[in-house]
């Protein structure tokens, strides 16, 4: 089904002449079609191509020069290393006039329904109980820790404290001095460590359902580390779906086995540094769609982090 894709990302025709011909020419046929899905919050072309070989690939690329071109990059080199059984095929990644472009086996597929009573959650919670065993150890070189990314999510509610006290909530106000000295960048560092390929940027648009069976896609993200780390980044995106925090754990022990394994400690201080980290882009970062996620995003890990620590 055709759609239009996101205000911000540059549809085929914006691509220059010399990406374009690039594609032909690795491909080996000609686009005769262009399809658009809707997910995601990159800036750059998101495509599903028809060629004239009758061959269809999905598309991702992005300028070189643009400052989200790192995680293009991050895609291809970890695309070879990926198994069938759990994310799509890297086809080919070219650079052409000063673009990169990523090109995936298409599934024909849609974004799954992770609410509570979707005949997709079992699916989608079974690929992702899956990614410890297929992906330790770490099969792709190269790849950062994941406290890196980890020391990006905290701190957040330190910068709200500092920089935006009025932007704060009652419940945020009543119970700051716990989220700040809860938002444990040493405590995450020490328990994330792990020998696990991690996606950390698991949603349900990163997830593509067909059939039955589920791909997670969008390894942008790929760090290495303790495989708790990435069902927790599920749970606040099970909240948002419908569930309350306790069938979102629930549902991540009965299909998750590495949820068993997070350090409840962790697992709080997690809860706590992503919804700090949403809550300042949200206050800091742009509308729009972006703007309306991270709220919502940060609705739920509230209601996470009441769960866990019962802050009323
Ligand atoms: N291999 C694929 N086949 C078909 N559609 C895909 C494929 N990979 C991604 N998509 C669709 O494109 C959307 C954006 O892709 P994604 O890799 O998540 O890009 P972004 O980095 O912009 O988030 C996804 O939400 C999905 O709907
Ligand atoms: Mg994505």
């Amino acid at each position: 089904m055709a759609s239009a894709p996101p205000a911000s990302r540059p549809r085929w025709d914006d691509l220059p002449a010399a990406v374009r011909a690039a594609v032909q020419s690795r491909q080996g046929a000609a686009p005769v079609g262009i399809d658009y899905p809707s997910g995601g919050f990159t800036p750059g072309i998101a495509a599903r191509v028809d060629f004239t070989d009758g061959s269809r690939v999905f598309v991702k690329g992005i300028a070189l020069n643009d400052r989200t071109a790192r995680h293009y990059e991050a895609e291809a080199a970890v695309g070879p290393y990926l198994p069938p059984s759990v994310a799509p095929e890297l086809l080919w990644s070219i650079r052409a006039g000063g673009w990169l472009l990523n090109a995936y086996e298409d599934i024909a597929g849609t974004i799954p329904d992770l609410s509570p009573t979707s005949p997709d959650l079992t699916p989608a919670l079974s690929v992702i109980g899956l990614l410890r065993d297929e992906l330790t150890p770490c099969p792709a070189p190269g790849i950062p820790p994941v406290s890196t990314i980890l020391a990006e999510l905290t701190g957040g509610w330190a910068t709200l404290a500092d920089k935006h006290p009025e932007a704060l909530d009652p419940w945020e106000r009543r119970h700051l001095a716990a989220l700040l000295s809860s938002d444990d960048s040493d405590l995450l560092t020490q328990t994330s460590a792990g020998a696990t390929l991690l996606h950390c940027d698991l949603r349900p648009d990163n997830l593509l359902i067909g059939g039955h069976r589920v791909r997670v896609i969008d390894w942008s993200w790929a760090t290495r580390g303790a495989a708790w780390v990435d069902a927790a980044f599920l749970v606040p995106q099970l909240i948002l779906a419908g569930h309350t925090p306790e069938q979102a754990e629930d549902a991540l022990a009965a299909h998750v086995p590495a949820w068993k394994a997070a350090p409840p400690a962790a697992l709080t201080s997690f809860a706590i540094a992503v919804t700090g980290y949403w809550r300042r882009h949200h206050v800091n970062g742009p509308g729009g769609a972006l703007g309306d996620y991270r709220r919502r995003a940060a609705e739920a890990g509230q209601h996470w982090i009441t769960h866990r620590t019962g802050w009323a």
